[in-house]
């Protein structure tokens, strides 16, 4: 299979890359990236020289980067996106341009060439918040953020190609996804990488917002599934069955590496944070797929992974991020 892949170089699509050439011989990737400030070499560092792996540095918003990168291609896995909720907050506009009009270039580009499978990475966040119960494929979409509203109206646009011209497109809807390789921005890396450093973890509102939790690599098996086995134009959500609140993972975090609750700080709420969000995987289970990474045994390897890898996150924590931590959180940086 001659698999393109964009948003290799983020945190999901790199973990992808390297599952998908562990798993299967006979597949070749292509990764095409833009390289932003969350996309980074390094996730790949160890896969480069693997004859069946290129790299291509472009935008998906270049339709003719696109098309030169997709011409003659099985299959295209679409992660490449803006993904942070709180700098979708700040500025919106690369998260409209890169999640939706991006989406659209891979669209066009993929209608016109005949490629006979398309999967957008979507996002549980799609659906919005919900208090008691889990989301189905079939559910509204009731976005809350310009992050969840760009990657909803990246969904519609996918759908409506399925039913206006017939492209064969897939996609996935997950969770909140942990493990390695993760840009120290979203919670789970922030947390463990400041309290390494005994700086304090600013945690949102009362803490008491839940999120379900995903090991990155249960979400690479379910979307190598959906690539391989889904029904082309359906939906497949992807969840690890693990309502946490943020308060809970927080002490988590600080009891694996031995550091005191101290280092909490309760910091203004983010607007129009979801309270909590979960869905219903009975449709993947389905095609075979279940989580076979315990929240506990996943986050303990995630911390341990962060411990023993501060060359990987130091010098991220230097430059372009030391900035957006110092906007965002003022005060407290
Ligand atoms: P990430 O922010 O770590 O990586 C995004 C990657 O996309 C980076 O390598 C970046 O350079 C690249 N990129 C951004 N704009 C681009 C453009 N215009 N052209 C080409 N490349 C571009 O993101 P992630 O956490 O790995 O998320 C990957 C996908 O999964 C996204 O579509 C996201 O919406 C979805 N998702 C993420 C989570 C999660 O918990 N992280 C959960 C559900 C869904
Ligand atoms: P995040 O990792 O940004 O993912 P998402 O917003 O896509 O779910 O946030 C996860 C949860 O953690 C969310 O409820 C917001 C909360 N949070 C904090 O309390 N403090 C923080 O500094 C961050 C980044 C997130």
């Amino acid at each position: 299979m001659r698999l393109v892949v964009t948003g290799g170089a983020g945190f999901i699509g790199s973990n992808f890359v390297r599952y998908m050439l562990a798993t299967h011989d006979d597949v070749s990737i292509v990764n095409l990236d833009k390289l932003t400030y969350a996309g980074n070499l390094e996730n790949l560092r160890d896969v480069e020289d693997d004859p069946r792996y290129r790299f291509v540095q472009g935008d998906i918003c270049d339709a003719i980067i696109v098309e030169e990168t997709l011409r003659g291609a099985d299959a295209v896995v679409n992660f490449a996106a803006e993904t942070h909720v709180d700098r979708s907050i700040s500025g919106p506009q690369d998260f409209i341009r890169t999640d939706v009009l991006g989406t659209h270039t891979l669209l066009e580009a993929v209608r016109r060439l005949d490629i006979p499978r398309y999967l957008q990475i979507s996002t549980d966040e799609v659906y919005g918040s919900i208090e008691h119960g889990a989301f189905t494929e079939d559910s509204d979409l009731d976005p809350s953020s310009p992050y969840s509203a760009s990657k909803a109206g990246a969904d519609l646009l996918v759908l409506a190609y399925h039913r206006t011209f017939g492209t064969p497109v897939l996609i996935t809807r997950s969770s909140n996804n942990y493990g390695p390789y993760q840009y120290p921005e979203k919670i789970v890396p922030l947390f463990i990488t400041n309290a390494v450093d005994d700086q304090p973890l600013p945690v949102y509102g009362d803490g008491r917002n839940v999120r379900d939790w995903l090991h990155v690599d249960d979400n690479c098996a379910g979307i190598d599934l959906v690539l391989r086995e889904g029904a082309p134009g359906h939906v497949y959500n992807v969840g690890g069955g693990n309502d946490i609140q943020n308060l809970d993972i927080t002490r988590r975090i600080l009891g694996l590496l031995g550091k005191d609750e101290g280092l909490i700080r309760f910091v203004a709420d983010r607007p129009g944070h979801d309270r909590r969000y979960a869905v219903d995987c009975a449709k993947l289970h389905g095609l075979g797929w279940a989580p076979r990474i315990s929240f506990e045994a996943g986050l303990e390897r995630t911390v341990e992974w962060y411990v023993a890898h501060p060359e990987w996150w130091r010098p991220i924590k230097s430059g372009e991020w030391r900035a957006y931590y110092e906007r965002q959180y003022g005060d407290l940086a």
